[in-house]
């Protein structure tokens, strides 16, 4: 027998979190050749799982980070162009040390409400990938909810009422206004766009299965509602979803990739931490369909 031992290769581990929602992978390395077999295994997972971390990938630089992305699909840009990693466009920045054109901190955390991305574009991300730079000695989790499950747990009125809503979706809704990061409410206020239409409940165009799908803070009105009226049928939805059973909050370790599939959950991020310390998440956002 040789006496020299060879390394065994570390074998890809995909780990459920819980019935309805999260798996954690370990065992591969982003920076190195994935092969199609795996891409797709990673990606079945994203989809079945709704939200997939892949651990341990600290050693990556953005240029890795970035094709780690296109592993998922074509990147697409965020529609906030202030905060990006230098020579990177397709890597926006969550930084809660960004400032804003006033000064104040650029991103309010406690403003954080659940949503899920960009419902005001007519294609909006299919996945968010988050990747953690640097992150707090705790909290600052990403939380992430199935509303497919959340949806097919309704009562078969609710679900039939539910169907046949559509949303009303602008940059920011007048809702907002008053607590909105300053620069994005010109944006709003500026922008001639009419409101993007959306089904509140789309069909998922892989699994054929339908979630509830919402950004309270970007929907103006439901059709046939005032937005007053809007605002709080939506969080009644949002109570609804964000039921613990339906709900997995991720804690970051450097070197995190998390992958959220936007077309069956929604998120929030966490600001339950010290806001003297860094936390710093790179995002990319993966081109999606238009929901239907
Ligand atoms: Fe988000």
């Amino acid at each position: 027998m040789s006496a020299v031992m060879q390394e065994a290769a570390p074998k890809l581990t995909i780990t459920k979190v819980k019935e309805h929602i999260g798996a954690i992978v370990t065992g591969v390395d982003l920076a190195k050749p994935i092969d199609a077999a795996t891409r797709k295994q990673l990606y079945d997972a994203v989809v079945e799982n709704v939200v997939l971390a892949i651990r341990g990938q600290a050693h990556l630089t953005p240029a890795q980070v970035q094709a780690a992305g296109e592993l998922f699909g074509e990147l697409m840009e965020d529609q906030n162009r202030r905060y990006l990693v230098d020579g990177f466009p397709m890597i926006s920045v969550l930084d809660n040390f960004q400032k804003d054109s006033q000064g104040n901190q650029a991103k309010v955390g406690k403003n954080a409400t659940w949503h899920t991305d960009h419902t005001n574009q007519e294609r909006p991300p299919k996945f968010t990938m988050l990747y953690a730079v640097a992150v707090p000695d705790k909290g600052g989790a990403t939380s992430v909810c199935n509303s497919r499950a959340a949806f097919e747990g309704l009562a078969d009125d609710l679900k039939q009422k539910l169907v046949g809503m559509k949303t009303e979706n602008t940059l920011i809704s007048s809702a907002r206004f008053k607590i909105a990061n300053p620069d994005i409410l010109r944006d709003q206020l500026e922008s001639k766009n009419p409101p993007m239409v959306h089904p509140l409940v789309r069909t998922h165009p892989e699994s054929g299965t339908k979630a509830i799908w919402f950004h309270k803070s970007k929907t103006e009105r439901i059709i046939g509602m005032t937005p007053e009226e809007t605002q709080e049928f939506l969080q009644q939805l949002t109570d609804m979803i964000t039921q613990p059973q339906y709900c997995y909050a991720h804690q970051y370790q450097p070197g995190d990739l998390l992958i959220i599939d936007d077309r069956q959950s929604l998120h929030k991020a966490g600001h339950d931490f010290d806001q003297s310390q860094h936390r710093l998440l790179y995002r990319m956002l993966v081109r999606g369909e238009r929901p239907v």
